[in-house]
């Protein structure tokens, strides 16, 4: 009777990588948590879904750029195209202390955004309405660069965001 209640045999090695899988786990589970809340690190989701077709002629997309909601809070829509490759706009000014809505899409293949010494960096698919948030506490110059290959004129995808 009592051999059936024994407890299972673990190989020690088996055991201390079971301990260290745990503790992985919890530090994963404790970074996510403390980038999320603390850093207000955020994941980039498809906010909504527009046609790639008709994006460039209608709705928001079709005549893009900033939109002020309220003093220093704005709204940003840039589209990314394929032909010839750019995004509208590639120049963007706004003042210090601005909040920024960032909603970018793609009217053709599949593209990136990335806004450099900020955590806004996502990808631009066809479709879809990809958005963060970012305030710019410093004045200054924020590159912004395509950074998904997207075709021979990828390297041209660039453009600039004064901040002053
Ligand atoms: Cu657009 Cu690379």
């Amino acid at each position: 009777m009592s051999e059936t209640k024994e407890k299972m045999h673990v190989d020690p090695y088996e055991k201390t990588y079971i301990y260290i899988s745990i503790v992985i786990l919890i530090v994963f589970a404790t970074a996510v948590t403390i980038a999320g809340f603390a850093l207000g690190i955020q994941v980039p989701s498809p906010s909504q879904r527009v046609d790639p077709n008709t994006v460039a002629s209608e709705g928001p997309f079709s005549d893009p750029g900033l939109r002020e909601l309220a003093p220093d809070k704005y709204e940003l829509y840039i589209r990314a195209e394929a032909s010839p490759w750019r995004f509208y706009p590639d120049e963007v000014t706004v003042p210090v202390g601005s909040t920024v809505i960032f909603y970018v899409t793609s009217a053709d293949v599949q593209h990136g955004f990335n806004l450099q010494n900020t955590n806004i960096n996502f990808m631009v698919l066809p479709g879809q309405v990809s958005t963060l948030t970012y305030t710019f506490e410093e004045a200054g110059e924020y590159p912004f660069i395509c950074t998904e290959y997207c075709g021979v004129g990828h390297q041209n995808m660039y453009g600039v965001i004064t901040v002053e």
